[in-house]
């Protein structure tokens, strides 16, 4: 499977193919290099590349030197660059969602049959060319395949430089919506094979350098097999880039998932702000209902006080150094109120909880100590995903309505930069 992504520095040649046919295989029409009639034969003795080059005349005299640089990897060694194939590859089923910065299709592959979905980017107000946040959402899915991310297949181009689609397997239904839908909340058991699942898909990301930076159930595919797929990679960036001036963007992570150093105006932060929604979307599959539903930040500070209890100087060190911590004033101190919230939790299970719902970014559990916690080895232990029930996929049928509001990721007009800035 390979994912062959076009700039839009090729359209009218696109263009006219797409204009005689709407079924062709792109792969088939690439153009036909004939070998030059006056290419000198090479030599046998060429170390560095196999496959027959034109060559200068005086290289190819000393048959002990190199035809080029040690340096250079040979041709076969690099990334093949193939012309992205067209939409009408797939034929149009139903449109599943209109998202903030896409609308996603189900479709089929008029090749294979194979369902897919296809998330059409939203490229119209882009006038700096192809926009960050795409190829962002591109290069992180690429970078971060694993079984519990969806699957990227390729990208595909419409008729104009605005129609750019991503290709991803199509996953029958999203968390969200399940968990609206559902008339009573997932099992401890099945709980812990979603966790599971997640952290891993989470464990994987940040392994490979890449922030999801908007986790949140809505992000959370299901197939009727019981895995889960981590998706919409839109405001993925990669970490350990050096931090430019102005910091990172703090428009990130749809509000109720948001992180505390966030919200406070962190401008550089860490791998644990998916943590933290790693945990508010834990408390959401226990609760069956968002943890923190507020209207604003200054609403959502006040909800995580109530709940955490206020943050000390014990508990979060670096609290008092965050740009908006002095314009807020800290309620009196109480205990946390976990238990009263969570009562049917076990120890282990509000123990974990609490390690993902920590204030200080540099006590917040990694997602791999969190796949080793207790919670996961004592009884009821994780369901396998086979047993999971299947439900009816709203995603395959007509447009799904909003089943209830919640709000959406950050508006990213402020991301809409040059691929030269720094939050990358
Ligand atoms: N591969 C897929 N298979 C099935 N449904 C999908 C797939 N990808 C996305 N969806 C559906 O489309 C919705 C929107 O997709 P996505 O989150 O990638 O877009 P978005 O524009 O970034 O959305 P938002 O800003 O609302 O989070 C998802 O919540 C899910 O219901
Ligand atoms: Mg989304």
């Amino acid at each position: 499977m390979s994912v062959s992504v076009a700039g839009p520095s090729t359209p009218s040649r696109k263009r006219s193919r797409w204009q005689t046919s709407d079924n062709e295989n792109e792969e088939d029409q690439q153009p036909i290099i004939h070998p030059l009639k006056r290419r000198i034969k090479p030599k046998p003795s060429r170390e560095f590349s196999s496959s027959p080059a034109p060559v200068a005349p005086s290289e190819t005299q000393n048959p002990r030197y190199p035809t080029h640089s040690i340096y250079v990897p040979p041709r076969t060694h690099h990334p093949p660059i193939t012309p992205s194939r067209s939409v009408y590859s797939y034929e149009r089923l139903n449109q599943i969602e209109e998202g903030t910065y896409g609308v996603v299709f189900r479709a089929k592959d008029k090749q294979t049959g194979d369902i897919v979905a296809l998330k059409k980017l939203k490229l119209d107000e882009e006038k700096n060319g192809f926009p960050i946040t795409s190829l962002r959402e591109i290069n992180a899915l690429i970078a971060c395949r694993h079984e519990n991310v969806v699957g990227i297949r390729e990208v595909v181009v419409g008729d104009t430089l605005t129609q750019v689609f991503i290709v991803m397997d199509f996953i029958e239904h999203d968390l969200k919506s399940l968990l609206t839908l559902m008339p009573s909340p997932f099992l401890q058991s099945e709980v812990k094979t979603l966790m599971i699942q997640l952290l891993s898909a989470v464990k994987h990301c940040h392994a490979n350098w890449i922030l999801h930076r908007d986790l949140k159930t809505s992000n959370l595919l299901m197939n009727n097999r019981g895995i889960m797929k981590v998706a919409d990679f839109g405001l993925a960036r990669r970490y350990g880039d050096p931090v430019g001036v102005g910091g990172m963007t703090q428009l990130v992570v749809t509000l109720w998932y948001r992180a505390p150093e966030i919200l406070l105006g962190a401008e550089s932060y860490t791998t644990a702000v998916d943590l933290w929604s790693v945990g508010c979307i834990f408390a959401e599959l226990l609760l069956k209902e968002p943890l923190f539903q507020a209207k604003n930040e200054l609403e959502l500070i006040s909800m995580i006080f109530k709940l955490l209890g206020p943050p000390s100087s014990s508990s979060w060190p670096g609290y008092s150094s965050l740009p908006l911590s002095k314009t807020i004033t800290l309620p009196s101190p109480h205990p946390h109120q976990f238990r009263q919230k969570f009562q049917y939790m076990t120890t282990a299970g509000i123990d974990l909880l609490m390690s993902l719902l920590t204030y200080d970014p540099d006590q917040r559990i990694s997602a791999e100590e969190a796949l080793e916690h207790p919670y996961f080895t004592e009884s009821p232990l994780p369901k396998h995903p086979d047993l999971f029930g299947s439900f009816p996929s709203a995603a395959a049928g007509e447009k799904k309505r909003k089943l209830f509001d919640s709000p959406s990721a950050p508006a990213r007009a402020a991301d809409y930069k040059l691929l030269t800035d720094f939050d990358m």
